[in-house]
């Protein structure tokens, strides 16, 4: 985990990202009647080398982020600089050369492998889009290669998906995902289809291979316990929002976002005693429907902080004015009236 350090340009700069999906009623004359607002302006930088947890419920925008920055949306606002390059509106060949950079491991292992192909064919499938990066006659070797680097013996080439267990399969996404020498990858949920026992070994794989391979990765996860280990820095997503940023420290120690907090009240803790000793927060209900979002802050039908001003005034992402002058960990972005670093008190 190298932090900024890995380089002095981000690698990835997002600004005011939107991804709006059109509602529409009728079956002849479709009429547009709103909008779902999956991704509502986000901003974000990725460094070369780091990882970017990206976190929060089911439907707040997660893995509308991860295909926007694939290419397999197209976003309604915002620009997607790769390396100084606004990268979401290319299309044929520049896109295609990007692309190759830029990689995605899903979340099941069960669905995203095609078990009519062997994994040789499925990893290999790139090299169809790219043959320059494996000339035909390379390309068996160059398989069994990855197959090697992500801990799989080489000569199940000619095996086929179902012969392999679920961490087995994730594997084999992973080696798809790095056969064309990426620079980012991009994980949606990439562990939450496994057994407890299995993530682990599939994350530790994922860090080795950043070192080995100076990769750059966008980790997304419901779950803030399972991006911890493995990022440098954290984004947590609310109703198409990033709700709150920072370091691993920053973000899992002095959390200043009720929303943040409230995730964090439900991560297990494996001592008895601090299980009992701290708060637990329990959200009411469920993430309101993206495409009627509440009012000034979005979080605030659920939030048990909320007062008039946060029917009103949406609280901007940035340091609150309260920590503006102060160094430590609590100075980082919350966008929240009445965000409050409550420490490790939140936790135990
Ligand atoms: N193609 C689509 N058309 C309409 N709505 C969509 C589409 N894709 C996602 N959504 C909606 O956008 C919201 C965010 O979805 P998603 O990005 O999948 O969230 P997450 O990955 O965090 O669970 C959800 O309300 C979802 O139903
Ligand atoms: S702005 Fe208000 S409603 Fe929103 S998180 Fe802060 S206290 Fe809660
Ligand atoms: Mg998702």
């Amino acid at each position: 985990m190298s932090g900024t350090a890995g380089g002095r340009e981000p690698i990835l700069e997002v600004r005011d990202l939107v991804k709006h999906f059109p509602l529409t009623r009728g079956v002849l004359v479709r009429r547009r009647i709103g909008a779902v607002q999956a991704v509502d302006g986000v901003s974000f930088d990725l460094w070369p080398g780091e990882t970017l947890g990206i976190v929060g419920e089911s439907g707040c925008g997660k893995s509308t982020v991860a295909k926007l920055m694939l290419s397999l949306e197209r976003p309604t606002a915002g620009s997607i600089r790769y390396k100084g390059e606004d990268i979401s509106r290319l299309s044929g060949r520049a896109l295609k050369a990007v692309r190759r950079n830029i990689q995605m491991v899903f979340q099941d292992p069960y669905t995203s492998l095609n078990p009519r192909m062997t994994v040789g064919d499925i990893i290999g499938e790139p090299f169809d889009i790219h043959p320059d990066v494996a000339p035909k006659g390379d390309r068996r070797r160059r398989v069994q290669e990855l197959l090697d680097v992500v801990g799989l013996n080489p000569e199940y080439v000619n095996r086929y998906p179902h012969q392999f267990s679920g961490g087995q399969r994730q594997r084999i996404g992973i080696a798809r995902g790095l056969a064309l020498n990426p620079e980012i990858i991009v994980a949606d949920e990439p562990v939450s289809a496994l057994d407890v026992s299995v993530q682990a070994q599939v994350i530790n794989l994922m860090e080795r291979l950043q070192s080995e391979f100076g990769l750059a990765y966008m980790f997304i996860a419901h779950d803030l316990s399972i991006v911890r280990h493995i990022s440098d820095r954290v984004a947590v997503m609310y109703l198409g929002r990033i709700v709150e940023t920072g370091t691993e420290e920053e973000i899992y120690e002095h959390a200043t976002h009720p929303y943040t907090q409230a995730l964090l009240s439900a991560v297990p803790v494996p001592d008895p005693e601090l299980s009992r000793r701290r708060e637990r927060i329990i959200l009411a209900g469920d993430v309101p429907s993206p495409a009627n979002p509440p009012s000034g802050c979005r979080f605030r039908t659920r939030c048990w902080k909320a007062q008039a001003l946060c029917a009103e005034v949406d609280p901007p992402l940035a340091v609150p004015a309260e920590y503006a002058g102060a160094s430590g960990p609590a100075r980082h972005d919350s966008a929240c009236h009445f965000a409050e670093d409550k420490g490790r008190a939140v936790r135990g």
